[in-house]
């Protein structure tokens, strides 16, 4: 839940650590810290606040050394202070350690190594593998010392390590939290993601779990935890720096808002052939495999979990394949019923969440096939199940998820159109007609994002209420969730999504006048009408309307406050198409507030932590 950075150069650092700290702040800011060897002596500053705040009161730029580590906090072991700020320190200040995880026997190792006489200066878990390591240094070398260490260790981490006596040396671990290698020219850097240090070099190594690297500017060695040397693969990375920065958009969430039609685009592109989907080969699952489930089981959390509740309903109505969505963190703590032609699909953008990994590996312990959608190449998620179909939004900054959502739509959509296929539920023609409903969803997202007058005139006008409620019904009451959710992360109003029949049994006792309710109405030939009574209901108690209806609706105008158009599409589409003016209403509200929209509080990007 924190980000980390390291580099170990043949020049000073500081910039390169500076910007990929400020990369990374997206994943953790109440505190922020670096240190670098000069000569052989640790240098630290942190302080409490986001980098440019901290930079401020300590400036950073005064730091200088050819090699550094950095960290962005989110605070999970002690409160916000300066004290539990990374990097943290052994007693005789010479062991560096920036950490990003949870080390559970922490308070046992806490409690031996005061024993032995270690002074402990903060309320860290991070701090007790300082002293770790110091108390493994006396009899053996670093290596060997942050080994032994590890050993000791149970919970997650991705740890960036220096020492001051070896001042050319970076040590890196990880388990359980990601951590990458970049490999440059003179040059290498550890990193929490791929963006940010993608401006410096696109060749990466992922560390897998119990992995150790010891990285000098020109030689890297990737270890396991019991000291043999593994062979690794570097990769190639496609997106650019450039994707990675806002490119004139005042937040990364607008931007990314903006991106929707070229990330279905990629997201589709030569996924359809001549009528058929077809996957990479790293999807993984055979013909002979589809044509046997007989149970999906949907694990996710957040956003994630709203996309998986769309892909129940397509895989039901559609490959008609019975089908459960399961919050990952409640999923791994129960004793699930799984077949043996159950497939579990796990949906996550940046495939880190830890739930929704530990959720996977516990599918995995019954046996089961697991298929991953994520937008992260070689993430952790993607490398524990037996498929992955990519998403391909490309980096999502903003921590309000949006275009990373819309992909994963447009991806259980081309999932669910090649099981209807293999399991004969829909006919050639009927899956011609998906397919060209899909196409038409870059073009038709386009035309929603150019018409964002009466959404914004919404955020203008309702911007200081305290509470709003979404509905929505059948593929719709997901999207009625989502642009809940997205309304409270960034704007901090409250605000509920409900199956708006349900509303009647208890919420409506909430409308008056002063409350909000979007209302997601795309004609249908499945519940408009149902929609339209609901509308009435709140109408009936003052209830302020915003609606999401199709652009030939003549009769949601006459009823509704404000009515927002998407194009007319197909039923199962038209949650993408909707989806967008929420994500637009919920930005706006944000802006108008004055909120730090792409780093709302209390939130991080990647939720590496239980
Ligand atoms: C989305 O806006 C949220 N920030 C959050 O709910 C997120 O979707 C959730 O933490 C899951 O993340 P993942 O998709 O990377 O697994």
């Amino acid at each position: 839940m924190c980000g980390i950075v390291g580099v170990v150069s043949g020049s000073n650092v500081n910039e390169k650590l500076f910007n990929g700290l400020s990369n990374l702040e997206y994943r953790g800011y109440d505190s922020v810290g670096m240190c670098f060897i000069n000569g052989s002596n640790l240098n630290i500053k942190k302080g409490v606040g986001k980098l440019e705040e901290v930079h401020k009161k300590v400036d950073f730029s005064k730091l200088k050394g050819n090699i550094g580590i950095g960290h962005c906090r989110w605070s999970t072991h002690g409160r916000v202070t300066e004290k539990n700020a990374h990097p943290h320190v052994d007693c005789k200040n010479k062991v560096s350690v920036v950490h990003n995880g949870i080390i559970e026997n922490y308070s046992e190792l806490k409690d031996e190594l005061i024993k032995k006489g270690h002074k402990f200066c903060s309320q860290t878990d991070t701090e007790v593998i300082a002293h770790l390591i110091e108390d493994n240094l006396k009899n053996s070398r670093i290596e060997e010392a942050v080994r032994l260490a590890l050993s000791r260790i149970e919970g997650s981490y991705a740890l960036g390590i220096l020492f001051a006596d070896e001042p050319g040396k970076l040590i890196a671990a990880r388990n359980e939290s990601p951590l990458i290698i970049g490999i440059g020219k003179n040059e290498n850097f550890i990193a929490s993601d791929v963006p940010s240090i993608l401006s410096h070099t696109n060749k990466i190594i992922y560390l897998d779990d119990r992995e150790i690297a010891v990285l000098t500017r020109n030689s890297h060695k990737i270890f396991d935890i019991s000291g043999k040397q593994k062979p690794k693969k570097i990769h190639t990375i496609k997106w650019s720096a450039e994707a990675a920065k806002k490119e004139g958009y005042k937040h990364f969430m607008l931007k990314e808002i903006h991106e929707q039609p070229r990330a279905i685009a990629d997201t589709l592109n030569e996924r359809i052939q001549n009528s058929h989907v077809v996957f990479e080969k790293e999807f993984g699952l055979s013909d002979d495999y589809l044509k046997k489930i007989n149970r999906i089981v949907i694990v996710a959390c957040g956003t994630s979990w709203h996309a998986a509740l769309t892909g129940e309903f397509m895989l039901e109505e559609l490959a008609k394949i019975p089908t459960e969505v399961e919050y990952a963190s409640e999923f791994r703590y129960r004793h699930p019923l799984m077949g043996k032609n159950t497939l579990v699909i796990a949906i996550s953008q940046s495939g880190e969440t830890a739930d929704t990994i530990a959720a996977l590996k516990e599918a995995k312990k019954y046996g089961v096939k697991t298929l991953s959608i994520c937008n992260v190449m070689g993430s952790s998620i993607t490398r524990i199940s037996d498929g992955v179909i990519y998403t391909r939004a490309g980096p999502e900054i903003g921590v309000a998820s949006t275009k990373a959502f819309t992909t994963q739509l447009a991806v259980l959509y081309l999932f669910t159109i090649l099981l209807s296929k293999l399991k004969k539920t829909l006919n050639q023609e009927q899956i011609k007609g998906m397919i060209d409903g899909i196409r038409k969803i870059p073009l038709q997202l386009q035309t929603v994002l150019d018409e964002d007058d009466e959404i914004l005139e919404c955020a203008e006008l309702y911007y200081n209420k305290l509470n709003s409620i979404y509905l929505g019904r059948g593929i719709n009451f997901p999207i009625a969730l989502e642009g809940a959710l997205k309304l409270k992360e960034v704007s901090y109003i409250h605000a509920e999504g409900y199956p708006a029949a349900e509303m009647k049994h208890g919420p409506i006792a909430l409308i008056d006048k002063n409350m909000p309710v979007v209302v997601i109405a795309p004609h249908d030939v499945y519940t408009y009408k149902k929609v339209l009574g609901n509308i009435e209901e709140v109408k009936a108690r003052g209830g302020i309307i915003i609606a999401i209806a199709s652009e030939d609706d003549k009769l949601i105008p006459k009823k509704a406050k404000h009515t927002i158009f998407i194009p007319k599409t197909l039923y199962t589409l038209s949650s993408i198409l909707a989806a967008v003016p929420l994500q637009l209403l919920a930005y706006h509200i944000a802006d108008k507030l004055g909120r730090d929209i792409d780093k709302p509080r209390n939130l991080a990007k990647s939720v590496v932590v239980e």
